[in-house]
C-alpha cells in the first residue's frame, strides 16, 4: 500500500474509549423506538457534507425511515437543495433563540418520510446572537428533544467550521459521520476535529460517538484517490464505511432541480452508492439488511 506525505498524515490524538463494538451491537436508539441523531460534519470545505446530508437522508427515506433533515450552515444548501424556500420565515434559527415548537417549524419534502428543518438567511447572524445565550451550546440539544420520538434518524448537515453552531450539532448530536473528500488536502484539519469530538466527549455530550468515515468524491481510476481511501483505513479501520461515494456529476445536478439523487437519478451510480451507504449504516444498526436490498 502506498502511503501518504507524512506532511498530510493527521497527528491523530489519543481516541477516548470509544466503543467500536457499537457497529455491530443493536443500535440503542432503535431498539428503545428513539430516533439516533447523527451530526454530518467536517470544517472543511466542500468535502460533501451538504450532498451526503441530503442524500443519505432521501435513501434512508427510500426504504421507509422516518428521517428529519437539519439544515444547520447558514449557507442553507441542504434547504435549497431540496427545493425549499430560504427566505420564509421559520426553521432552525427562532428554534436555537427563541422557545418555539419543533414540529411548527419543520416542513415536508415530495419525499415521503424526509422532513426538513430548513437553514432561512436569518441563520447568518445566530452565532454572533447565540454567544450572549445562556445555554447556549446546548440549544439544538433541547429544541431536537421532540424529534427523538417522532423520527428513526436525524440528520444534521455542519456548517464548514467549528464554531458554536457545529458545537451545537455535535451536543445535541449521539453520533458523527466525518465525510472525507478522496483528494490530496483530505487529512489535513482532521485532527483538529477529532480533537474537538474527543473535548465535546470530555464535558458537554460524554455519549457522543464517531459514527465512522465516508469517503466522498471517490474515483477509482485515480491513484491519489486510492491512496487517500487507504490511508482512511490504515488510520481508522472498521469505523471507514466500505461504501464510497464515486463522483458523479448527477449528484452535483440534483439540488439545482431541487431534488434528492434518489428522485432525480434513481439509477445512477451516486443514488446507488447514496442507498448502499444507507443500508450500510442501518446493517451497523442492527436493521434487516436483507429486507432493505429486495426493497431496491
Ligand atoms: N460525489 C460527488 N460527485 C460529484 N459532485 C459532488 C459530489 N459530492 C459533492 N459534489 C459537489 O461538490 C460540491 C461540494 O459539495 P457539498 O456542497 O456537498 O460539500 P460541503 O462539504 O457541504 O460544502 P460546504 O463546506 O460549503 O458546506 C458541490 O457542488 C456538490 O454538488
Ligand atoms: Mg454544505
Amino acid at each position: 500500500m502506498r502511503t501518504l506525505p507524512s506532511a498530510l498524515r493527521p497527528s491523530i490524538p489519543p481516541l477516548p474509549s470509544l466503543p467500536r463494538l457499537l457497529h455491530i451491537v443493536k443500535s440503542p436508539f432503535q431498539s428503545k423506538n428513539m430516533a439516533c441523531i447523527l451530526a454530518i460534519s467536517n470544517q472543511k470545505g466542500g468535502v460533501g457534507k451538504t450532498t451526503t446530508s441530503i442524500n443519505l437522508a432521501a435513501a434512508l427515506a427510500a426504504v421507509g425511515q422516518r428521517v428529519l433533515l437539519v439544515d444547520l450552515d447558514p449557507q442553507g444548501n441542504a434547504t435549497s437543495g431540496l427545493g425549499l424556500d430560504r427566505e420564509q420565515p421559520g426553521g432552525v434559527y427562532p428554534l436555537l433563540l427563541d422557545a418555539v415548537d419543533l414540529h411548527d417549524q419543520v416542513r415536508t419534502t415530495s419525499l415521503p418520510g424526509l422532513d426538513v428543518l430548513p437553514a432561512t438567511s436569518a441563520l447568518v447572524g445566530a452565532e454572533v446572537e447565540l454567544v450572549e445565550e445562556q445555554g447556549r451550546e446546548r440549544r439544538l440539544r433541547r429544541a431536537l428533544d421532540p424529534a427523538r420520538a417522532a423520527y428513526d434518524w436525524v440528520l444534521i448537515d455542519c456548517p464548514p467550521s467549528l464554531g458554536l453552531l457545529t458545537l451545537n450539532a455535535l451536543v445535541a448530536a449521539d453520533r458523527v459521520l466525518i465525510p472525507l473528500q478522496a483528494e490530496y488536502y483530505a487529512m489535513e484539519g482532521l485532527s483538529q476535529l477529532l480533537r474537538t469530538i474527543a473535548a465535546v466527549r470530555k464535558g458537554l455530550n460524554p455519549d457522543l460517538v464517531r459514527e465512522g468515515i465516508v469517503v466522498t468524491m471517490f474515483d477509482q481510476r485515480n491513484n491519489l484517490c486510492r491512496d487517500v481511501a487507504d490511508q482512511a483505513v490504515e488510520l481508522f479501520g472498521e469505523e471507514v464505511f466500505t461504501t464510497r461515494i464515486p463522483r458523479n456529476v448527477r449528484l452535483g445536478e440534483a439540488p439545482s432541480y431541487g431534488s434528492s439523487i434518489v428522485e432525480y437519478a434513481p439509477k445512477s451510480t451516486g443514488a446507488r452508492a447514496y442507498l448502499a451507504l444507507g443500508e450500510e449504516l442501518l446493517a451497523r444498526h442492527g436493521h434487516a439488511v436483507q429486507r432493505l436490498r429486495e426493497a431496491h
